[in-house]
């Protein structure tokens, strides 16, 4: 029998979204407007629509005024462009996130520079990745700052703890690693071509699985009452036909030698959503504070 606790991103998600909610309400009663996320899909993506649809939800029900623009997927990168733009000059927005992937003909990197980084709620500006680095205030991206919110949750200090980073994503594992060096953690990027991938993780307090292959790290590889933070969420198809999301981690097999981890799904997923509500707040506050 295992005694790993089952880190709740659920709950924890909850919470803050109801913390958000009564904030957001605030906000409004006081500045007589909704605080405004503005959510651009451009194509047809299913991933990225189901997405979507789940920030639309989440932000009504948190008392953010959410606004999506769907555009073809043939779009171009000017037209995309003036709605960046037009977002950007538009004092009710106080929140702008183009879902990525982008369709091939738009450069995601032009598009992410033109959002203006006050309003950057997502955080991938480079304006923004540059104060993360230089451990000035910003936006964080939304994924590893819910990471971060559920280490703490069980951590009541991270410095000097060895953590490993699995992943060098712009949108995950690069701004991870920042947040762990801002804790004093003792960081290492692990990525497809790290040559003992295994030596990384086994040597690590804290393991944050960000790579989008599943199962990839093993159950031994796991130091014994490590935390262990899946981002991962692959849809596998099973032999019976039917489809299943599994995380990066195997779950059933870390469970027996870690000390706590996150489910798939019911974990970090959750996260990122309140985490870009409570972004989009912090934008409008700071608007007009
Ligand atoms: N696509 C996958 N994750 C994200 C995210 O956090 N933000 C945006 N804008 N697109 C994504």
């Amino acid at each position: 029998m295992s005694d790993a606790k089952i880190i709740d991103g659920k709950a924890t998600a909850l919470s803050l979204r109801a913390r958000v909610a009564e904030q957001a309400q605030a906000f409004a009663d006081a500045a007589g407007r909704l605080p405004g996320l503005a959510v651009v899909l451009v194509g047809e993506d299913p991933a990225s629509a189901v997405y979507v649809r789940a920030k639309e939800r989440a932000s009504a029900e948190a008392h953010i005024g959410g606004t999506v623009h769907r555009l073809p997927a043939t779009t171009t990168q000017e037209e995309l462009l003036a709605l960046v733009r037009a977002l950007n000059a538009d004092t009710t927005v106080d929140g702008i996130l183009v879902q990525l992937p982008l369709p091939p003909q738009i450069d995601a990197h032009a598009i992410i520079a033109a959002i203006d980084p006050e309003k950057d709620v997502d955080g991938f500006h480079p304006i923004n990745a540059g104060r993360l680095a230089s451990g000035l205030p910003g936006f964080v991206p939304c994924t590893p700052l819910g990471c971060l919110m559920l280490l703490k949750d069980y951590h009541d200090h991270l410095a000097g703890l060895e953590a490993v980073v699995v992943g060098r994503s712009n949108i995950v594992g690069k701004p991870m690693a920042q947040l762990l060096l801002a804790e004093s953690c003792t960081v290492t990027i692990a990525h497809s071509r790290t040559r003992d991938l295994f030596g990384a993780v086994r040597r690590s307090d804290i393991v944050i699985a960000a790579v989008g292959v599943p199962e990839l790290i093993r159950g031994d590889w796991i130091k014994p009452g490590a935390t262990v933070i899946d981002v991962g969420i692959n849809r596998v198809t099973l032999p019976d036909g039917k489809t299943k999301l599994i995380g990066d981690v195997a779950y059933d097999e870390a469970i027996e030698v870690a000390g706590a981890i996150t489910p798939v799904p019911g974990g970090v997923g959750p996260m990122t959503i309140a985490v870009l509500l409570r972004n989009t707040l912090v934008a409008a506050h700071r608007k007009t504070g």
